[in-house]
């Protein structure tokens, strides 16, 4: 489906990300073309950056330029949660090789900080140490300003470890980012604590292994693996207490979008469930689409 039309926006007008001006239709992502502009420029405009029904964003000054936009699917969003260790960096790995989605982690943002020895890496690692949650004020910024970069909003993104508390969740809903399924991976408290203790990373390449169920494949790579400085029995135990206080407030905010995945298989056997329910979600979103287009 292709739409012509004018619109009168001003050039310098910003799009403040708002829920109270979402698109009429989630489904559709309008791209919008400047025909004014020599270069025809595309711009995309996600949905909730597009104040549809917002006149004061509109200038009676601003000159005319002529909007085409066409019918497509919205790109795939996806938030991964479950306890610590259950395997949601695993997962993310298998899915973003299949779907091609962003992968964002509230745990990789936050270790980044602390390699960098940055003034918000160097208290988070306080609160990371003792396995609690890293105050909002550093966290809640990282995350949505990582969202709504051009290529998670191209793409399509995979939260992985966020929202943990009802106020991060009530902050994504407040700024209208809502995934289009909520994965939750749910492990027995015992394989935890095994994964957790014979987790290691390898720092070349980001890869994710496991002493005893994901091995390195030679000497090289397992010379240069590391461990994580909350990979203890004893820290896992702390970061689970905080998971079992908010996981339930978290889970409320999104109970009519939640797949519940058995996470105590092998990873194959866990990807297979979650990729089953992202072909579904993304079969319905192209019968939806097309219905509209139609
Ligand atoms: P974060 O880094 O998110 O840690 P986590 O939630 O504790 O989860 P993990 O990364 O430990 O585990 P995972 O589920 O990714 O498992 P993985 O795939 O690696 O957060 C760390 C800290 O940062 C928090 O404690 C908090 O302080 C802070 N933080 C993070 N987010 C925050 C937020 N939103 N707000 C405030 N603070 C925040 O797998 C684990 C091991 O198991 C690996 O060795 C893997 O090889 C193995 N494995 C995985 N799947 C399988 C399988 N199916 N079978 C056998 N082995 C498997």
């Amino acid at each position: 489906m292709l739409i012509l039309g004018t619109a009168s926006l001003s050039p310098c007008v910003s799009f403040p990300p708002s829920p109270k001006f979402p698109h009429p239709n989630p489904n559709l992502n309008l791209n919008l073309f400047l025909l004014s502009h020599p270069s025809f420029t595309p711009i995309s405009l996600h949905p909730i950056q597009f104040p549809s029904r917002s006149k004061r964003f509109l200038s009676p000054n601003a000159p005319n330029f002529i909007v085409a936009a066409s019918a497509k699917a919205e790109p795939l969003k996806v938030i991964i949660s479950g306890a610590p260790a259950s395997g949601k960096g695993t997962q993310c790995e298998l899915i973003t090789q299949k779907y091609g989605l962003v992968h964002i982690s509230a745990g990789d943002l936050l270790r980044a900080e602390v390699a960098a020895a940055s003034e918000n890496g160097k208290l988070a690692k306080e609160y990371m140490e003792k396995g609690q949650l890293v105050p909002n004020e550093i966290v809640v910024m990282m995350v949505k300003e990582r969202l709504l970069q051009l290529d998670s909003q191209q793409k399509g993104w995979l939260l992985d470890g966020y929202p943990r508390s009802s106020s991060q969740a009530a902050g994504l809903e407040d700024y209208g980012i809502r995934p289009d399924v909520f994965i939750l991976l749910d492990v027995s408290e015992d394989i935890l604590v095994e994964r957790v203790v014979g987790r290691r990373l390898d720092p070349l390449t980001g890869k994710i292994y496991h002493l005893v169920y994901s091995p390195p494949k030679n000497d090289e790579i397992a010379s240069r693996l590391t461990q994580r400085f909350d990979d203890t029995e004893e820290k896992v135990k702390l970061r689970l207490c905080t998971h079992h206080e908010n996981v339930d407030d978290v889970l409320s905010v999104y109970k009519d979008i939640t797949v519940k995945v058995n996470g105590n298989l092998t990873k194959e056997n866990v990807f297979a469930q979650i990729d089953a329910a992202l072909t579904h979600v993304v079969e319905q979103r192209k019968m939806n689409s097309r219905s509209v287009a139609a």
